[in-house]
């Protein structure tokens, strides 16, 4: 049987509504929630992550700045601007893009952001209290994705998860969301012997690796949640996950496409996220 199609976009609409109504209260107080985002360089998916971020928060009526430095910038400059930013209170979250150029140590800059204007959830105090269950900013794909799960109306819990890809992005903390969701969390990755065995296993595959379609119908399970966080370009230039989809769809329960899947949720869950910083800033919860 065919696999429901899970639709990140339509989800991801439906989430930014509620948002957009929440910006409106806070605007009606006087609070304007404010994102600005670091750009350094011009890597070209770095600069279409970055206008899709600056285009949807003005959908919901976040304020946002985007700070573009060229790729000269030294480390000491830009530590210095996260300084500005952390002491602005116009400004309730910040997001540095990455990758960041070589020269630049990415964990002292992560390490440099306030954690409560973190709202990418990368900086380890958020880190640690995603892990013990405290609350936090949980970072956005991860987070996406255990909504696009819920949203599906299938349970996570006592169910045999497996994560392909060990990112600090992606793949670790979704396994700890999962784990938090009391899911059996199995995390493979480069090195893991027999991928295929692993994903025959699992009622939930969350596939993050970065390799175009290298996840086959022919080793799901029938019937399984298969969230596919892959975007990858083919030499045709067509965009594909790391799952197969037309081998998976027929297959799967349930499946997100590429595009249209997690993507849209990524987003989205950055709104949330500076949202309740606004909120949490001025003391409204
Ligand atoms: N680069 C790719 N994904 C992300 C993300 O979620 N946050 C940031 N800051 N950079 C990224």
């Amino acid at each position: 049987m065919a696999a429901h199609i899970i639709s990140g976009k339509e989800v991801a609409a439906d989430i930014r509504k509620s948002i957009k109504e929440q910006v409106d209260v806070l605007r009606s107080h006087g609070v304007i929630p404010g994102l600005t985002v670091i750009l350094v360089g011009e890597d070209p998916a770095s600069e279409s992550y970055v206008r899709g971020k600056e285009k949807a928060c003005g959908e919901v009526g976040i304020a946002s700045e985007i700070v573009r430095r060229n790729d000269s910038i030294t480390q000491e400059q830009l530590l210095a601007e996260l300084d500005r930013l952390n002491a602005d209170p116009a400004v309730h979250g910040i997001l540095v893009q990455l990758p960041l150029p070589a020269h630049i140590d990415e964990k002292a800059v992560i390490n440099r952001i306030r954690p409560d204007k973190d709202v990418d959830g990368f900086h380890p105090i958020n880190v640690g209290n995603m892990v013990v269950g405290d609350d936090c900013y949980l970072p956005c794909t991860p987070h996406g994705i255990i909504e696009l799960i819920k949203r599906s109306g299938q349970a996570i819990s006592g169910k045999q998860a497996l994560v392909v890809g060990r990112s600090n992005i992606v793949g670790k903390p979704v396994s700890m969301l999962l784990l938090r969701e009391n899911a059996t969390v199995t995390i493979a990755h480069s090195r893991t012997e027999d991928l295929s065995a692993l994903v025959r296993e699992a009622d939930i595959v969350v596939a993050a690796v970065g390799r175009p379609q290298m996840i086959k119908g022919s080793d799901i399970k029938p019937g399984a949640i298969v969230i596919d966080v892959g975007v990858n370009r083919l030499e045709t230039g067509k965009l594909v996950g790391d799952v197969d989809f037309e081998s998976a769809k027929d297959i799967a329960g349930y499946i997100t496409p590429v595009p249209g899947g997690v993507g849209p949720m990524t987003i989205t869950m950055l709104l949330k996220n500076t949202v309740d910083a606004a909120k949490k800033l001025n003391g409204i919860i």
